[in-house]
């Protein structure tokens, strides 16, 4: 593994802890301080904003516009979508004897910034000093409901130390605010209106026509004048200051996007104002603890070690609660109008889009945790079907393609070797479909949604699927495999593979239909226009699949990748990454270096399906060659390390994946957090130290604690059950917190998991 930590926040349980700014990593910091709640997030920028490093960004789910593109070849698309900045809520100016707060320039001391997991609240706090020598306090803390979604909180403290006088202070909301990619500001026709102690701000997107009503309510001493310039509206007081007695600034927020527009939704956005003033911000506050503490009874990991090991050991814990806070934030389910994106609400970069990184990666997560959120995700591919089946027609096929990158269900990728030659986010979406039918056992979705699906994907893969070539069998010609170091390639194995069990599942899901709801089945059939003979040919394509593979099991990733000159993946200086910023396009597709698990992404997610012959010698083959430049990949490594018994690697690759932002691995964290990082470092606990594999039989485990842990502990949900696995040296104990008892295997061989706990030592 040639990439390496960049250490910069102060290890703590429950905290993320930056202490004295370092300027270099002001957007670092951004993206790992960033609050969200699903609906709403906005990174962790400074409210007076000023001179320093930012990318600014307070994001609204679902908002995005739209550019049109030149007018290109057939099946590429000629307009695009990608998530806009939505209203500056965070908006503060505060100046002392004319002297202007800017961190970039501004003499300080004492700063600390804290984002505190247990509460969902960032603070920050240091002394500024200005060029008269006085020395004012400052405190901000901000966060975002996550029960009522539409809003958010600011208050502002400040006490002067070492004087008594006046401080001027401004508090605004403001859609003048820049796409910080494009330099351009999407939003026109603002209504802005104002009385003593609220703001109001309407404005809609320029080609997309989407509308946001923003509101705040603020709670400040003395008497404000209101400020209205193009897209901002503001107030601003000169508060007076007594030695030593903190002061305060309470805002309230309101962000609305509800699909309406105009007077209906300005009027919904007063009413959501007034009913946010019922609740003071101490009363939120602690709904917010409470939140949080609910969360963390299911959702906590808890790792334990040694003293000696106690310092590495505390960096995974943190790093591993940072995840699962994330987690929440990003999606917790609720709206079948959101997907995660691959950098949720944290930044611009990926445009706000999600891809098959949401079924392949995070689904696991929510899954096991939040069956519900899963099902509302999986929702989401149902109600973007249309343009899935639109999609697959502008690419000569039949059936739903679904797209690589997007926020309302349309391709949003303007690169055609992604957009066009990838099949994964597809037969990702019918793994998804799968996976959630098979750990929930939750049918009626199948037969209500996931049937119709499984169908229109099968029916696009029949329609993109070759036979003859070289080894006369079917296959897929032409594509771009989850290695993206490698395009337009024949016959990947994991396409092949994932195309013919996306076959296999879609004819077993329509035979339970028609066994099971004759009517609905037949519905379907009308619907869909499902012709006889298209089963039966979806049959003949699985079973001639083909998939390479020699005597010993090793599986070339795609047809000529064996003669592929080799890269020494270990004397690329760290400086070089990522590599995207540093290497030409073309230079990275020219050898046998890979950016991420493809092989092996297929031997995760059919785990059981393979020998640990053929994952072993496949895992040594790869794992060398594989450069970790997606997200998604130093988990999947550590998942499979831990099954191999090679445990040193699988720390070291958790370690890698728990912490890719707070360490900032991929040098790139400042444009955003990754997310399917994120998500799979959850997984890595739970798939690979405890072993659990979900997509055999029931629920199977094989604990394997990393030797410098001796504790791991956290709780899964499994069909109305909460089970409780906590792993020590002397062996493992399941116990059944809440449900009805549940047979399991541990280390392949058969347990009943209940209320009394029962302890299961060694392998
Ligand atoms: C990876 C893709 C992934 C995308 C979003 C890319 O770098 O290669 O597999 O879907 O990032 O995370």
């Amino acid at each position: 593994m040639a990439k390496a930590a960049d250490v910069y926040f102060r290890a703590d349980p429950w905290k993320i802890i930056e202490k004295d700014f370092d300027p270099a990593y002001s957007q670092v910091s951004e993206s790992v301080f960033s609050l969200a709640n699903e609906t709403i997030g906005v990174r962790g920028c400074f409210e007076e904003g000023g001179s320093v490093s930012s990318l600014r960004g307070a994001y609204i789910n679902g908002v995005y516009d739209t550019e049109p593109l030149p007018r290109s070849y057939r099946g590429i698309i000629d307009e695009t979508h990608f998530m806009i900045p939505a209203a500056d809520w965070l908006m503060t100016g505060i100046s002392l004897d004319g002297e202007k707060l800017d961190l970039g320039k501004a003499d300080f001391h004492s700063f600390r910034r804290e984002l505190d997991m247990l509460s969902g609240t960032l603070t920050r706090s240091f002394v500024w000093r200005t060029a008269s020598g006085r020395e004012l306090r400052l405190t901000f803390l901000r966060f975002v409901d996550m029960i009522h979604r539409e809003r958010a909180y600011q208050r502002v403290s400040m006490e002067a130390l070492n004087y008594s006088g006046e401080v001027v202070f401004t508090s605004g909301l403001s859609f003048d605010v820049l796409h910080m990619g494009n330099r351009k500001c999407y939003w026109q026709e603002a209504r802005t209106e104002a009385t003593e102690n609220r703001l109001m701000l309407q404005a809609r997107t320029l080609r997309s026509g989407q509308e946001v009503f923003a509101g705040a309510l603020l709670d400040m001493p003395g008497n404000a004048a209101i400020q209205r310039t193009g897209k901002t509206v503001s107030m601003c007081a000169t508060l007076p200051l007594r030695q030593g007695r903190e002061i305060h600034i309470d805002k309230r927020v309101v962000l609305l996007f509800d699909e309406t527009a105009g007077e209906t939704l300005w009027q919904s956005g007063l009413a959501a104002l007034s009913e946010s003033e019922k609740v003071s911000t101490e009363e939120a506050l602690q709904a917010q603890r409470e939140y949080w503490d609910a969360y963390w009874r299911i959702s906590d990991v808890k790792i334990g070690a040694s003293k000696e090991n106690a310092a590495a050991v505390a960096a995974e814990q943190q790093g591993i609660r940072f995840c699962s806070f994330q987690l929440a934030q990003i999606y917790n389910g609720g709206s079948m109008r959101h997907n995660i994106g691959a950098k949720g609400l944290t930044g611009e970069a990926y445009n706000g889009h999600a891809f098959w990184d949401t079924e392949a990666c995070c689904l696991p997560f929510y899954l096991f945790t939040n069956p519900q959120a899963a099902r509302d995700l999986l929702l989401f591919r149902y109600n973007t079907l249309p343009q899935a089946l639109a999609r697959a027609q502008m690419l000569d096929c039949r059936g739903a393609c679904y797209p690589i990158a997007t926020l309302n269900g349309n391709e949003a990728c303007s690169l055609w070797q992604h957009a066009s030659l990838q099949l994964q986010p597809s037969t990702a979406v019918a793994y998804g479909i799968w996976h959630y039918v098979h750990v929930t056992g939750d049918r009626a979705f199948l037969y209500d949604y996931g049937a119709e699906m499984l169908l229109q994907i099968a029916r696009f893969l029949a329609s993109r699927v070759e036979k003859g070539g070289r080894t006369g069998k079917y296959g897929f010609f032409g594509v771009m495999g989850p290695d993206e170091f490698h395009m337009m390639v024949n016959n990947n194995a994991y396409t092949n593979y994932m195309g013919k069990r996306t076959l296999m599942c879609a004819m077993a899901a329509l035979d339970a239909l028609r066994a099971e709801r004759p009517e609905a089945f037949a519905e379907l059939t009308q619907k869909t226009d499902l012709k006889e003979e298209e089963p039966a040919r979806w049959r003949e394509i699985a079973d001639g699949m083909y998939l390479p593979r020699d005597e010993n099991g090793l599986i070339e990733q795609h047809d000529g990748y064996f003669n592929l000159p080799h890269t020494d993946i270990n004397a690329i200086p760290v400086e070089q990454f990522p590599l995207y910023d540093h290497w030409s396009y073309d230079r990275i597709y020219r050898s046998d270096m890979i950016k991420q698990p493809d092989v092996l992404m297929m031997l995760y997610l059919y785990n059981t399906s393979f020998s640990e012959a053929e994952k072993r010698i496949n895992y040594e083959f790869y794992e060398p060659r594989t450069i970790h430049e997606s997200s998604l990949s130093p988990a999947i490594h550590s998942i499979l390390a831990a099954e191999l018994g090679k445990m040193e690697e699988a720390v070291r690759f958790f370690g890698f994946a728990t912490r890719l932002d707070l360490d900032n691995y991929n040098r790139n964290t400042r444009e955003g957090l990754h997310v399917t990082s994120i998500a799979m470092a959850w997984a890595n606990i739970v798939y690979g130290f405890a072993g659990l594999r979900s997509d055999g039989d029931g629920l199977g485990f094989a604990p394997r604690l990393p030797e410098r842990w001796n504790l791991l502990c956290f709780s899964v949900l499994y069909q109305g059950r909460v089970i409780r696995i906590t792993m020590e040296k002397d062996g493992t104990r399941f116990r059944l917190v809440r449900g009805e008892p549940l047979d399991i295997r541990v280390y392949g061989k058969p347990r009943t998991v209940s209320k009394e706990e029962i302890i299961i030592s060694g392998l």
